[in-house]
Order: structure tokens, then sequence, then C-alpha cells
């Protein structure tokens, strides 16, 4: 699958890189994509509308609303046409708008619709692209699941010579055909994902539950669905969420056992499964049927195992499935990771430790290493969560590429 017969939204800002738009216009054309600018008014002081128009076959849009010709263009119907939506060069000023989640011009508006995968290159000075500010607004939307395309560094329009200047456009081009060359493998693939943690109930009111807030499985789902996977969510309580998409399906559950049931259910159907929930271990022998009085001073509950959902799909698994699991460990890391990717038949294992900064439960960033059932493994340094699940759907990915999903 090429850059051919795809649909894309290529937002301008105010930069003066605005002028390689022209180029990447050009090259995306070329190669058969259907190009729809939209430009924000300070582009234009940098390069000509007429310019892009002719250039993309289409008229740029600037506005909501075309005062001569009457015509709406909605942001919404935007959002849902494009297949990538690609803004270059990325101002800081519409940074920080995205940022920020800002909505003050058709360009923010569709950038908030849209449902497609979002690319960025931002274009700036020097002193602009390194300010904490701007590094923190490039966190903020690549924890958004934006994928950024860093600046690089050279001569700046300025005569200042460092990091800011945009990607050129031969190399944003590249990593467009990249994106959807590797959407192939996954397409309309079914994906069983397990997400957020359990509760136990102890009594009507009281349950066992852990920290996990489902951040991970939600950036692990936008990050297959980026690459067409139909997923199965199966989702304990989380406070975050994936977007709504056509190719998702949640399934909401409580207790470990609900989420046995359901993912056992949905695991004959799909190829690949990720577990990311952090199931509870234990669960109340006999939950209360009533609310348990605050009597005696110390209360005893006894507890017993959940079902290990994972070593149930290990048992089960065929040839032509693979299973991704995760091990957050705090001591003797690896080893009980590569116990558990063994005993549980995994075919490969995330390993996250508690110990890095930054890892773990509620960030927005997580220091991962891979480790498979071949004995390989691959380090990953301290990366945002959405480039995690774009890293571990790039494994899933390549898995299915190779064919060996069709043993
Ligand atoms: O044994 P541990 O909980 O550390 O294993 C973690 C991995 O196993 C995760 O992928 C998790 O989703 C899965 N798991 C499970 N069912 C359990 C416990 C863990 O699916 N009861």
């Amino acid at each position: 699958m090429s850059i051919e017969g795809k649909k894309i939204l290529l937002g301008v800002t105010g930069s003066i890189a605005a002028y390689k738009s022209a180029s990447l216009i050009r090259l995306l054309v070329k190669a058969g994509a259907d190009v729809q600018v939209i430009m924000t008014s300070s582009a234009t002081d940098f390069i000509s509308p007429l310019t892009l128009a002719t250039l993309s076959k289409r008229p740029v849009l600037q506005a909501y609303f075309d005062k001569q010709s009457g015509q709406w263009h909605s942001h919404v119907e935007l959002g849902l046409w494009a297949d990538i939506m690609l803004v270059a060069p990325l101002s800081a000023q519409t940074l920080s708008a995205f940022a920020q989640g800002r909505c003050e011009n058709l360009l923010q508006a569709t950038y908030l619709s849209a449902r497609c995968p979002v690319w960025v290159a931002p274009a700036m000075d020097l002193d602009m692209y390194v300010h904490p500010s701007t590094q923190r607004n490039l966190d903020l939307i690549s924890a958004d699941r934006v994928h950024i395309i860093p600046a690089e560094t050279g001569e700046l329009a300025s005569g200042l010579y460092g990091q800011g200047r945009m990607a050129e456009p031969e190399q944003i081009f590249d990593l467009l055909e990249k994106h959807f060359k590797s959407g192939m493998a996954l397409r309309n693939t079914k994906v069983l994902l397990t997400s957020g943690p359990t509760r136990e109930a102890i009594d009507p009111v009281r349950f066992i539950s852990n920290h996990s807030t489902g951040k991970m499985g939600a950036a692990i789902a936008e990050a297959l669905l980026n690459l067409g996977a139909e997923v199965h969510m199966v989702a304990g309580p989380s406070q975050v969420y994936p977007k709504p998409n056509p190719r998702l399906k949640i399934y909401h559950v409580q207790s470990a056992e609900e989420m046995s049931v359901q993912a056992e259910q949905l695991f004959g159907q799909c190829r690949l499964a990720v577990l990311t929930a952090a199931v509870a271990d234990y669960q109340a022998a006999q939950p209360s049927e009533q609310k348990i009085k605050k009597s005696s001073d110390e209360l005893s509950i006894s507890l017993r195992k959940t079902k290990d959902i994972a070593a149930g799909l290990g048992k089960i698994k065929k040839a032509e499935q693979f299973i991704i699991g995760f091990a957050l460990e705090t001591q003797d890391e690896r080893v009980n990771a590569k116990e558990k990717l063994n005993r549980k038949n995994m075919d490969m294992i995330v390993l996250n430790s508690l110990s890095d900064a930054g890892a773990g439960f509620g960030h927005d960033t997580n220091k991962v290493t891979f480790l498979f059932q071949s004995g390989e493994e691959k380090s990953l340094p301290l990366l945002s969560k959405a480039e995690v699940a774009i890293a571990i759907s790039e494994v899933a990915e390549n898995w299915l590429a190779s064919g060996q999903g069709n043993r």
C-alpha cells in the first residue's frame, strides 16, 4: 500500500518553512494522493494560497465559511474524510493551540475533529524550538498520540544555526509512505486487547483493585487502529479510553472473572492478543452480600487467586496466534519477566520497571524492554506511551508481515 489514492489533509501554518509545503504537495500529488490544504491566515503571509491550490488541484481552505461562494467547510467532515492529517510546517502558535485544545480557526477545529493519525513537522527558530514551553507542548501533543517529525539542525532563516528547520519534504514523504505501507499487515486483523484494572468485590460497597489507569491500553488500541486493525477491547474500569472508532469495540467488565470469560470468548476469532490489563491477582474468597460492619478492631478477609487470563489463553493458543503480555516488576526484572513469558506461553513480554522514573502507572511515558521467546531482547528509551504503543504494534505487524502468522 502506497500513498496513491490516500486522502491527505495538509495544514500549513505561519512559518518561513511554508515555502517547503509547495514541494511537499508536488511529491504527494505526483504519487497519486488527494491533498486538501488548510492554511492559517498567517501562513498566507509566507506563501500564496493560489500556489498551493494550483499544486494540490483543489481550492485551499482558510475559513469555515467562504463569503463569496457561501460554502461552509465542515471541520467534522474534513476530519472524517482524511486518511492522515499532516501539519507542515507547524508553528509555535499552532503547536500551543493543539497542546491546549484551542479552537480558534478551521485548522484547529479540524485537528480536534480528526479521527485519523495526525503527523506534524515543527518549524521555528532555534530559541523558540528549544524553549521549555515548546518542548512541553510537543510532549503534550505526543501524549495525545500525534506523530512528531523532529525539526532538523542547520542554518535557520534568522541566520542562527541550530535545531528548528522543518524536515525536508522528501523525508516527510518517505515517513508517510512508510506509515501507509506498514498499515497493510494489520489491516482488518482482529485483535483482542485487555486493559485497565479489575475490581474484586469484598462487599457491595468495597473492592480490591490497583493503580492502573488504562492509559497504555488506550494508546495500544489507537496505535493498532491506526494500522487498520479491528480491536476488541476488554476493559476494566479505566480513567482513560481510546477515541471512538468504527473498528473499535469495547467490552466493559469489572472483575477478573468477567474479564476472563469475555477474553476467552473473543480469543478464538483473534490473530493477536495484547494483554495490558492489570488483573487483580486475588479476589475475596466469599464476597459479603451485605456491607461489612465496622465492628471489630481487626478484620481478616480470606482471598483466593483469580484466574490467570494470560496463562489460560496461552494454553489454547494456536500456531497462527500471537500473544503479547506485560510484566511490571520491581525486582529481578528480567528473570521474572522471562519466567512469565514462558509459563504463560506468550510470544513477547513487555517489561516495565517501576524503578525507572517516568515509567509505570499514570505516567504519560514508559520505559520498556521487549523480551521475545527466541531470547532476543530490545530495550527502548523513555518514550511517550503513544510511542511505546506504536513500537508494540510494529512488532505485531512485522510478525504478521513475515508470514509467521500463516503457519
Ligand atoms: O503475573 P503477572 O500479573 O505479572 O503477569 C502480567 C501479565 O499477565 C499481563 O500481560 C497481564 O495482563 C496478564 N495477566 C492476566 N491475568 C491475570 C494476571 C495477569 O491476564 N490474572
